[in-house]
């Protein structure tokens, strides 16, 4: 499906829980600039997430935890400028509101106002619920984002599935009720059973999108990239690549340096 300019018309948070209530999946995929965000939204998807997963596959960083603010609303505002239908949903990075309630406001106004996005995502449960409270208080539309939260990967020491104890099991589930009772309008699930995360978006009204947390949640997400096969050196057992865009480009490049090379481009038809 490919939405024409016409047929377009804007998903709202509004939009994603009417789409669970009637057992709609939602689509969500991340785009960090302006031309993948066009293709992306053109083709039909319902969220674009301008992830801190910048850190890692446009910057190339270990983790997502270096990336700054202010990196975050250059590339949110490039994909916003791109969005005609999706809703833009941007994270909030690692530092810009654990520490205090009203640095976290003050960060999400940031993105809201700099950016154009409609939304913003924050890692965590109870430890975040006054900087949650406070944001949603603005009148700023917030996602959750549990289980493998990977702002936290030096705590947990691997990126390998979360939850599968009984104890945190049950944090996560009464974390994600309490985000719904906050006032958020959707929750991101990464990396875990998916017998859980069913058991999750049950027992809540707001839509459970799941990144590696099985098929019995209300969407999924992916990193572009991976999605794309631009990356090679990712493999999780939930990822599925549509493209193998790492090969493709890399042949595509290799002629252009031996067309180069060998005076083979430009051609007569391909100069003035
Ligand atoms: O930053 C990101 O891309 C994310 C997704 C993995 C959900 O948070």
């Amino acid at each position: 499906m490919s939405i024409s300019k016409k047929e377009y018309k804007r998903v709202t948070t509004n939009s994603l829980i009417e789409m669970k209530s009637r057992g709609e999946k939602i689509s969500m995929l991340t785009a960090y600039d302006f031309s993948m965000a066009k293709i992306v939204d053109q083709a039909g998807m319902d969220v674009i997430l301008v992830g801190d997963s910048a850190s890692n596959v446009m910057a190339g960083h270990e983790t997502t935890l270096p990336i700054t603010l202010d990196q975050m609303i250059y590339h949110a505002s490039s994909v916003v400028r791109a969005v005609q239908r999706a809703l833009v949903v941007v994270d909030l990075p690692f530092g810009s509101y654990q520490s205090d309630p009203k640095e976290a406001l003050r960060s999400a106004i940031r993105i809201m106002k700099e950016s154009g996005a409609h939304a913003i995502k924050v890692e965590g449960g109870y430890q975040i619920k006054d900087s949650v409270k406070r944001i949603l208080n603005a009148g700023i539309p917030v996602m959750g984002h549990l289980g493998l939260t990977p702002q936290s990967i030096y705590k947990f020491g691997t990126y390998t599935v979360r939850a599968k104890e009984e104890q945190e099991a049950e944090q996560l589930l009464n974390d994600a009720q309490m985000l719904e009772k906050l006032g958020c309008f959707g929750i991101v699930l990464e990396k875990i059973p998916a017998q859980l995360a069913a058991k999750v978006a049950r027992s809540v009204q707001i839509p459970i999108i799941g990144i590696g947390a099985g098929d019995q949640v209300d969407g999924q997400v992916l990193v572009i990239h991976d999605m794309i096969g631009m990356t090679t050196e990712f493999s999780p057992r939930f990822l599925r690549r549509y493209l193998n865009l790492f090969e493709t480009m890399t042949t595509a490049i290799t002629k252009y340096v031996l067309d180069v090379k060998s005076n083979d481009f430009p051609n007569s038809e391909e100069q003035y």
